[in-house]
């Protein structure tokens, strides 16, 4: 039997590795779905208790979800892992660089594919639902891998969208999270530019609001500091494997932020935006506008309103 058939016929052991904020949302979705018997290991003890059973010594499929902040160090945990447990297929859930998947697959006798995963940690259940609502971007090392990856997840009642290669869905995570930031670093250049000539920001953000409402091709963010673990750590990445000035200034102008906003009065002008750009975002979620919409609204819809939130 194929391997692919074999992951859509059999009750499959699954391993999760990294029982973190995305790790253990995906654990549980995968247990309470019932179609796999599925086990967890941690290197951190204090999350033993979170893992009730034995890991079998070897498992079908095992998903990746521990941090990556150099791929080399990252592919030699998996690379272990999967020396430990010799799975059939291996599912690299975490944001990578490009050519990561390719790396573990290179050193690897079994089949790899990276799926990333989108949405906001609140609470592990809140974590879960946003793994439930998005549709799963799957690229695998090559077809067959992506192919066991999809059947994999629609057996968990995921949603999936299965792309060409594993490096289109590296980029495609990389580039959700750092197309958020550049669009902040924007509103943190606006900012400076119009303290300079003295001009009233919130006034000239209504202007670009007016355009935002009508065309929806201008977002509102707000200029304060890009904080949480996903947009700058995610840049830096991505600045490891290409050299780009556009992904250095905006880890500059986010430096110079975290100095500007010491400065009252800028802090103040900021708050304002941050207000202005959640009720935007929550009018045009909300509103008239996205029912009017509905035919074109996209797959992962309906979206329950999150307020802005830059990490
Ligand atoms: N948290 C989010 O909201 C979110 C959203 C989208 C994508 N991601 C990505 O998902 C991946 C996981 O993120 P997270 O937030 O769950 O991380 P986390 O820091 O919350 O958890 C990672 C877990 O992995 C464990 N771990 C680390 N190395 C290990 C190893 N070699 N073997 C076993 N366990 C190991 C750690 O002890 C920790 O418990 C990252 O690549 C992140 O960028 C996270």
């Amino acid at each position: 039997m194929k391997s692919e058939e074999r992951i859509r016929l059999k009750r499959n052991k699954v391993l999760v590795v990294g029982l973190g904020e995305v790790g253990l949302a995906l654990f549980g979705l995968l247990r309470d779905c019932g179609k796999f018997d599925v086990y967890a290991v941690d290197t951190d003890k204090n999350k033993a208790h979170l893992i009730d059973r034995e890991v079998p010594r070897e498992v079908n499929i095992m998903h990746v979800c521990i941090p990556c902040v150099e791929e080399e160090k990252f592919t030699d945990a998996v690379v272990d892992c999967v020396t430990r447990f010799n799975p059939q297929l291996v599912i690299v859930n975490s944001t990578v660089p490009p050519g990561t998947t390719m790396h573990v697959y290179s050193r690897c006798r079994c089949l790899v594919a990276h799926s990333p995963v989108r949405g906001v940690h609140k609470t592990p259940e809140y974590m879960r639902r946003e793994i439930m609502r998005w549709t799963k971007y799957v690229g695998g090392a090559n077809a067959r891998s992506g192919r066991a990856a999809c059947l994999h997840f629609e057996k968990a009642g995921l949603k999936t969208q299965l792309l060409r290669t594993c490096t289109d869905t590296e980029l495609a995570k990389l580039f959700e999270t750092t197309y958020r930031a550049w669009m902040i670093v924007c509103f943190q250049e606006m900012h400076r530019i119009s303290r300079h000539f003295k001009a009233n920001f919130d006034e000239i953000v209504d202007f670009l609001e007016d355009t935002h409402r009508t065309r929806l091709d201008r977002p509102i963010m707000f200029p304060d500091v890009i904080g949480g673990h996903c947009l700058i750590p995610n840049i830096r990445l991505l600045l490891k494997a290409y050299n780009s000035d556009l992904l250095r200034l905006a880890l500059k102008s986010n430096k110079k932020r975290t100095i500007e906003v010491k400065v009252r009065a800028i802090k103040n002008e900021t708050d304002k935006i941050r207000r202005r750009a959640a009720v935007v975002e929550k009018d045009l979620t909300d509103g008239d506008l996205t029912r009017r919409n509905l035919a074109t609204r996209s797959k992962n819809q309906p979206t329950a309103f999150i307020s802005p939130k830059q990490s």
